[in-house]
């Protein structure tokens, strides 16, 4: 049990993390989502006061490199540096290939993915299977540190199952094996996305290596950030969920630990533009069709906890083009602007505990999931 120290909110804001030779911005890093965390999406929380942006996984075999999928995550024009991918796979050397293959298409960081639980990762020891074999992970990490020039750093969990917690030994390994930051999700592998984040344990691998620790789970409020900051010690903060239609938390994280006060609410008008600037920029990135299909989850998370949110997503989610899906949009944010002036979220934050305890399925229609959302979310 720890006591939250508040340390004053000056200090915390003058932190920075360097991965290698870049220091970021800030000490907030958006946290690889596969289906979501696209080139749009990361430059649109970079422009929000995210200080980074770890790209979705690519898988580490070569003969998933041709597929569209692949090759739209392997684009990062326009982004601002440092850009990072993440690379996940079983095999050191195949890993070493895939992390030559990023650098050369411009990767600037490449990040090993150790924490993912999904089926489809973990059915062959990839993701966060591979904590429950640590000569195999530490294998992995010197093959793809010796093989790039460029910074690699690591996302873990805090180990396999409760019971078998490594956290703080794979973090010794990664640092001797020249790992250059380390990010923790506290919550192990059996427990998938369920129960309390164990800030403990990334306290604990804070206290052994002197690599930048990276804090992540459930950070979702500036005062979240501020508490897990005080427990763990960590150098940065690594958001996920709670970025999902609220790309603007970055800003208001950034400003409340710097300020100690709570920025409002973006306006109405702010946020209709930021969401049709994301929109064409996402329909320009992935074409129309896939486009209008893979915007409509956006969508849902922009307006989940709005007024009139569910009747506006039963309507966008059948619109076919994209010319259809932005005159839906601005037709909703029209509405809720003769209602108010800044965005009124039915609860408090967007993403709170209550809403992302729900089951996935009735956050969002079925069929606009990822099956990767499936597949880890039912784990
Ligand atoms: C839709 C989705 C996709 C994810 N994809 C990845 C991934 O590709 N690589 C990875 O390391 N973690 C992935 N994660 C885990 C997140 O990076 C993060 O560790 C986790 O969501 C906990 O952080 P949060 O509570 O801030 O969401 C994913 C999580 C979600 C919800």
């Amino acid at each position: 049990m720890f006591v939250v120290c508040v340390v004053p909110s000056s200090s915390l804001s003058r932190r920075f993390v360097r991965i290698g030779p870049y220091v970021l911005s800030n000490a907030l890093v958006v946290a690889p989502m596969a289906g979501v965390t696209d080139r749009p999406f990361r430059q649109l929380c970079k422009r929000l006061s995210a200080g980074y942006a770890i790209s979705e996984m690519v898988g580490a075999d070569p003969r998933l490199r041709h597929t569209e999928k692949s090759r739209r995550r392997l684009d990062h024009r326009g982004e601002f540096p440092p850009t990072a991918v993440q690379i996940a796979g079983a095999d050191p050397r195949m890993l070493a290939d895939a992390a030559r293959y990023n650098v050369a298409r411009g990767a600037q960081v490449i990040d090993i993915n150790m924490g993912c639980p999904a089926k489809k990762v973990c059915n062959v020891a990839a993701g966060s299977a591979l904590l429950s074999n640590e000569p195999l992970a530490e294998a992995i990490v010197a093959a793809v540190v010796a093989a790039v020039d460029v910074p690699v750093t690591l996302k873990i969990r805090t180990g396999p199952t409760l019971e078998t917690r490594n956290a703080m030994a794979i973090a010794r390994m990664a640092e001797r094996a020249g790992v250059a930051a380390l990010a923790v999700h506290g919550r192990t592998r059996a427990c998938a996305f369920v129960g309390a984040v164990d800030y403990e344990t990334i306290r604990a691998v804070k206290a052994t290596v002197r690599i930048p620790v990276i804090a992540n789970g459930d950070i979702d409020s500036p005062r979240r950030a501020r508490d897990v900051l005080a427990l763990t010690g960590a150098d940065g903060l690594m958001i996920g969920r709670a970025a999902q239609g609220r790309p603007w938390i970055f800003r208001e994280i950034e400003h409340f630990l710097a300020t100690g006060e709570e920025l409002p609410a973006p306006t109405v008008a702010e946020a209709r533009a930021l969401i049709i600037e994301h929109l064409d920029d996402h329909y320009a990135f992935h074409g129309e069709d896939v486009g209008v299909r893979t915007a409509r989850k956006h969508l849902g998370w922009y307006t989940e906890s709005l007024a009139g949110g569910a009747l506006f997503r039963s309507e966008v989610n059948v619109a076919q083009t994209s010319v259809d899906q932005v005159a839906i949009v601005e037709r909703y944010f029209d509405g809720l602007a003769a209602e108010s002036e800044r965005l009124i979220y039915e609860t408090k934050y967007a993403h709170s505990a209550a809403v992302r305890a729900l089951p996935h399925t009735q956050r969002m229609p079925i069929q606009n999931r990822a099956p990767w959302v499936g597949e880890a979310l039912a784990a």
